[in-house]
């Protein structure tokens, strides 16, 4: 059966391969993508993702914009990782497509009240501020949504802005508090998760063999996207964290984890955005979400090659003078 799911994204590079295997899969229908302000500001998510559709062929899909700062305090972004444009190391045309008029945060309700119960889910692959301000707005979508799939937090990994917080908490712990806190299922795919699935050289290669444009401009994203963490980590290529999302809704089988309960810490400097994963059960609060822990990264590196080539294959179909070697 197709999954229907809506993506909630703040383009980035990983966010951008996220948004290419979502498209690639035929097990899932895409109903909109909105636009988070999170690895760069909103202006430029939206046009980002606007791109990443164009390049996948895929025109169709309904963009939205959503919220511009988070639901308290003022914006942090990620250039310094993803780029001055949140997707540095290919160049791809001015989008043609157009911006739904729509604020991003309606366009999420009215879908939820729309859809039957129970029938789509919610990927976000950045800040939270979008499905927050919705449960806010029009906390009867809560029961109507399947499943939240979510890259965020970390714990036995730590952060990645802070010692204790993850960048998509961090940016908005107002919003995350109220997910977490809303009763809805949750599927967490934290830093113990993304940190295992590294793009080593034999991965990347294994991209760019696919050949053609569309691989071209993979391999250079990956390329720009790791440097930063290859030098902070001193790991055998950077963590791809937000495919993984999309990639436990096509096979949930390369993970592995736990329902546990999961706060987040709204208040505390020093922790602030912190996921205080209640793993070994000593709180007594409910279990409120599946912490996943392990991945099977070889089985996700293939998933995801797979799935890009045959975005390639299409892309050189409608442009024969791309064809791949
Ligand atoms: C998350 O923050 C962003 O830099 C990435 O796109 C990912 O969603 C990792 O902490
Ligand atoms: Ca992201």
């Amino acid at each position: 059966m197709v999954e229907k799911i809506i993506i909630d994204t703040d383009p980035g590079q990983d966010d951008a391969l996220a948004i290419l295997l979502a498209l690639a899969s035929p097990e899932l229908e895409v109903l909109g993508i909105v636009a988070a302000a999170g690895n760069v500001p909103l202006p430029l998510t939206n046009v980002n993702i606007r791109k990443v559709c164009e390049l996948a062929g895929r025109t169709d899909v309904k963009v939205f914009a959503g919220c511009s700062q988070p639901m308290s305090g003022t914006l942090v972004t990620a250039e310094y990782v993803h780029g001055a444009t949140g997707m540095d190391g290919a160049d791809l045309p001015d989008p043609v497509m157009p911006l739904q008029e729509q604020h991003g945060v309606d366009f999420i309700i009215e879908t939820l009240m729309r859809e039957p119960a129970g029938t789509v889910t919610v990927c976000t692959l950045g800040p939270l501020t979008n499905l927050g301000k919705a449960m806010t707005k029009a906390p009867e979508i809560v029961c109507r949504i399947k499943q939240v799939v979510l890259m965020g937090g970390g714990c036995f990994e730590g952060g990645n802005i802070t010692p204790a917080a993850e960048f998509n908490i961090y940016v908005d712990p107002q919003a995350a508090a109220v997910v977490f806190g809303s009763g809805v299922p949750i599927v967490m795919m934290p830093l113990d998760v993304t940190h295992k699935t590294l793009t080593t050289r034999a991965r990347v290669e294994a991209i760019r063999a696919i050949g053609g444009h569309l691989a071209a401009v993979l391999v250079g994203w990956l390329d720009y996207f790791e440097r930063f963490d290859v030098a902070k980590y001193g790991s055998e290529g950077g963590p791809l964290h937000d495919p993984n999302v999309i990639a436990y809704l096509l096979k949930p089988e390369l993970y592995s984890g736990r329902l546990c309960n999961v706060e987040i810490e709204t208040e505390s400097e020093l922790t602030k955005g912190m996921t205080v994963a209640d793993w070994w059960g000593v709180s007594g609060r409910p279990k409120n979400a599946i912490f996943m822990r392990d991945v099977d990264a070889d089985g996700f590196y293939a998933l995801l090659t797979e799935r890009l080539s045959r975005l390639a294959h299409a892309e050189a179909e409608r442009q024969p003078k791309l064809r791949l070697h």
